[in-house]
């Protein structure tokens, strides 16, 4: 495993798209969205490689305050294997030694997967409030 940098990027948006239950769009995750992204976030953003290609990826970040983690894949071939644990444990390893205590993440309801991977991690569904968001332009 090793910090992801923007050079990896057409591998990893190959991978996200390989991907079912990923939110990629051409804003967020264009390659200057993943770049501003990754010059905020620098030490807390991670690719796994085995047989010489990207096979996983997570990204985390912080506001100061609380932890976000984003877009954790692997590649189908490589699944349960223990890659999507071990990415996850180096993310939040990385987020506490920048002084954060807590962290979360948003996922589809319909991804059945992704979340029996979350709870497994010990993350706790919030079932009280919705998300609310709005475009800025
Ligand atoms: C979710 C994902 C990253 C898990 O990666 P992974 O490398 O297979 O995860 P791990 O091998 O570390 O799995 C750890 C545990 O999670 C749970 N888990 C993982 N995949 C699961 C599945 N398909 N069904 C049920 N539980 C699962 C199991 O408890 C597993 O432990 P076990 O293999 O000993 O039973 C991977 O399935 C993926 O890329 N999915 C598509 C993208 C996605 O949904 N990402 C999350 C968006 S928020």
């Amino acid at each position: 495993m090793r910090l992801m940098r923007i050079e990896d990027y057409p591998e990893i948006y190959s991978l996200w798209n390989e991907c079912e239950g990923m939110d990629i769009n051409d804003i967020d995750e264009s390659r200057e969205g993943i770049h501003k992204y990754l010059k905020r976030n620098p030490l807390t953003c991670f690719v796994e490689e085995r047989d010489n290609r990207i096979v996983g990826v997570i990204m985390a970040g912080h506001d100061g305050r609380r932890g976000t983690l984003h877009h954790l894949a692997v590649a189908p071939a490589y699944r349960r294997q223990g890659i999507g644990t071990s990415l996850c444990k180096t993310a939040l390893d990385a987020l506490k030694s920048q002084g954060i205590s807590k962290a979360g993440l948003f996922i589809y309801n319909d991804n059945a997967i992704g979340k029996a991977f979350w709870k497994q991690a010990g993350f706790m569904p919030h079932e009280d409030f919705d998300y609310y968001d709005h475009l800025l332009d």
